[in-house]
């Protein structure tokens, strides 16, 4: 068990500042401008950059993964991970890039690093909202808000906390770690919007005079309640279970894949690279969610 806090309800539309949203919005109109259509190219490019243009190849999609996918009312359920966020330009966590390639989790992301450095924490936690502020939803993003139009059954489960499945036009994304733009009581867990801390002056504080905090989940606290056991009851019935963007390494989200499977589903991994889970899984799509998942959905014929 690595994570845990009570009674943290993930941040939802409401909890944005109006402002942002209308800012962001008005520059998108969620996925209906920005995406209005799928990317005119089934196709990815592979090989040397700069010189010679890529080498671009149609997009190979195992026939099981469209023949699981092709029935409208099946129980569908999609799980998210960082990846589904790295063409928006959100950094991952453990890519090449990735945020804990320079920082260990201990020293910014549990209660204990709070504790013994808040300032720092908080700094930490700036940056990250400083760059969801400037991303916007990418294909990716967009295919899942028709999915979850096209299929009678859709549930969408991320451990992501930039919020960009809710801008995108989610309805109901299971948010299991939080959401990086709100804030709330380190010690009541009062929400409060979205405070924040620029550095300077004093720490923010609640009415109850404990310390205000992301409304994330830090390792060694509780996910929040009802989020976990939505996620376990659409997994448990789903009869196609796709990981999108994740490592698949940190629990009880890593879980939900295992559960899947004893539980019958077809398994469909979709990330560039191998991970620790693919074993599981009955089919695999090694290319970017942005460009896969639209290609997906044009194979199947979900309306725009
Ligand atoms: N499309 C799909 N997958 C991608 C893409 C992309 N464009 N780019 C990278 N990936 C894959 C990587 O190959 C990697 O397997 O996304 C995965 C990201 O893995 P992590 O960085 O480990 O992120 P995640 O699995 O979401 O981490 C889980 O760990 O640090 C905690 O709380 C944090 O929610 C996070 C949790």
């Amino acid at each position: 068990m690595l994570m845990a806090a009570a009674s943290i309800t993930p941040g939802c539309l409401a909890d944005y500042p109006t402002r942002l949203i209308r800012l962001r919005r008005a520059a998108i109109g969620d996925c209906g401008r920005l995406w209005s259509r799928r990317p005119s190219y089934d196709l990815v490019g592979r090989g040397p950059i700069g010189i010679l243009p890529p080498v671009m190849k149609t997009i190979e999609i195992d026939r099981a993964v469209l023949h699981a996918l092709e029935n409208r009312r099946a129980r569908v359920v999609v799980s998210t991970g960082a990846g589904v966020s790295a063409e928006s330009g959100v950094p991952t966590f453990r890519d090449a890039n990735g945020l804990w390639k320079n920082v260990r989790p201990e020293e910014l992301a549990t209660p204990e690093a709070f504790a013994r450095d808040p300032r720092r924490v908080w700094e930490w936690y700036e940056y990250r909202r400083g760059v969801v502020r400037t991303v916007l939803p990418n294909p990716g993003h967009c295919e899942l808000v028709r999915w979850e139009r096209h299929f009678s059954e859709f549930t969408l489960i991320t451990q992501n906390v930039d919020g960009l499945h809710r801008l995108a036009g989610s309805v109901q994304p299971i948010e299991l770690h939080g959401n990086i733009m709100t804030s709330r009581c380190h010690e009541c867990g009062q929400q409060s919007g979205e405070i924040g801390f620029d550095g300077t002056g004093e720490l923010p504080r609640c009415q109850c005079g404990g310390l205000i905090r992301p409304n994330v989940v830090w390792f060694g606290e509780q996910l929040p309640a009802g989020a976990l056991e939505k996620s376990w009851e659409a997994v448990q019935s789903a009869e196609v279970f796709l990981s999108v963007g994740t490592s698949g390494v940190v629990q009880p989200a890593a879980s939900l894949a295992r559960l899947a499977k004893s539980s019958g589903a077809f398994l469909i991994e979709v990330n560039p690279e191998d991970t620790e889970v693919s074993y599981m899984f009955d089919a695999v799509l090694r290319y970017p969610s942005g460009i896969v998942l639209p290609a997906v959905g044009r194979r199947l014929g979900i309306a725009e």
